[in-house]
């Protein structure tokens, strides 16, 4: 019988793509950079699986070029705001994630962004780099605590919950917002439910853990930031369109909040003209906060393993339309 075929839009861990190889033939796209729109169509027309990137487009028209026989979408992300599922499942197409193996990686860079930016950090570093530290002054590069601060989360998943959890240690309150209430999380660990507009006004720092969809596009804009603190810090670590760049462009250069952390921007790469980046209290990073070594080579084997289950006609270890099924 005919080996499957499939593609695979960038390089893996190398045991990953040895696990595919395995089973089927492989198409990899080598550059760095992803294929551009007309050479990813060409390149699934006709293949019986595609591993994925949130920088590739899988739409109606990559499944319709791919043909009938395509049997599975496999991404390497717990985010799939790229793919359209509901057109995936209505062809019976399972598509797969991510998740879990990148929740606490990613909910340690979180923590990362937001002490950069609270304390400073990375202003203060391109300082020293530029050969403007001459001395020490007590009223230089001055922060805010994180220590006894109040923590608001914005999306509590899996990953909202695991840098709630790390606000314990810097005795924090945490307040949170979901459209799913977790008493149990309340119970157990003292966290605060409160509508959106509460956790603006009353947290010294919000972050952002929403999915990207319809309702949460643009979810913080101008009248959001202006509801939070003076100092406040915003932390987004979700998607870049959940938070209106030119709104946080003025609220950040007019002293409506105090500073940001951006591991996502909109558009993504931020182009180098962006005034954002003309900020000292802008700290923005090129989305990598799933970027451990132990968790980009545990996402490439689940997607491996998903791409090769759905190959099978096997169920997806981590499918998001199981209703496929
Ligand atoms: C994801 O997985 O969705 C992240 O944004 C990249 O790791």
């Amino acid at each position: 019988m005919a080996r499957p075929r499939v593609f695979v839009s960038r390089q893996i861990f190398p045991e990953a793509l040895e696990m595919i190889s395995s089973v089927a033939d492989v198409d990899l796209w080598e550059s760095e950079m992803p294929p551009p729109r007309d050479v990813l169509l060409k390149r699934v027309r006709g293949v019986d699986g595609l591993l994925c990137l949130l920088t590739d487009k899988v739409d109606s028209e990559l499944m319709d070029t791919a043909g009938p026989q395509l049997k599975v979408v496999s991404q390497i992300a717990v985010g799939f705001d790229n793919i359209d599922v509901p057109e995936a499942t209505s062809r019976g197409i399972p598509v797969g994630n991510t998740p879990d193996v990148l929740t606490h990686t990613t909910a340690d860079a979180a923590w990362a962004l937001m002490m950069a930016a609270a304390r400073r950090i990375t202003e203060g570093e391109r300082a020293v780099r530029a050969g403007q530290w001459r001395t020490w002054h007590p009223l230089h590069f001055l922060g805010q605590d994180i220590y006894g601060a109040t923590l608001g989360v914005i999306g509590m998943g899996r990953i909202g919950i695991e840098v709630a959890k790390r606000a314990r240690g810097f005795e924090m309150q945490v307040l949170y917002d979901d459209v799913y209430r977790r008493e149990d999380l309340e119970a157990e660990l003292g966290y605060r439910y409160v509508d959106q507009d509460t956790l603006l006004a009353e947290s010294d720092f919000v972050t952002l853990h929403t999915v990207l969809d319809d309702s949460t596009h643009h979810l913080i804009g101008e009248v959001e930031l202006a509801k939070m603190k003076p100092t406040a810090v915003l932390v987004n670590a979700s998607r870049g369109p959940v938070v209106d760049p030119e709104a946080l462009y003025d609220a950040l250069r007019n002293g409506v909040i105090g500073a940001a952390a951006l591991d996502v921007t909109d558009p993504e790469p931020i182009p180098a003209s962006d005034p954002l980046l003309t900020l000292d209290n802008c700290v923005i990073v090129p989305h990598i906060a799933s970027a451990s070594v132990k968790t980009r080579g545990e996402m490439s084997r689940i997607a491996a393993q998903n791409l090769i289950n759905g190959l099978n006609g096997e169920r997806l270890l981590t499918p998001v339309n199981p209703e496929v099924y």
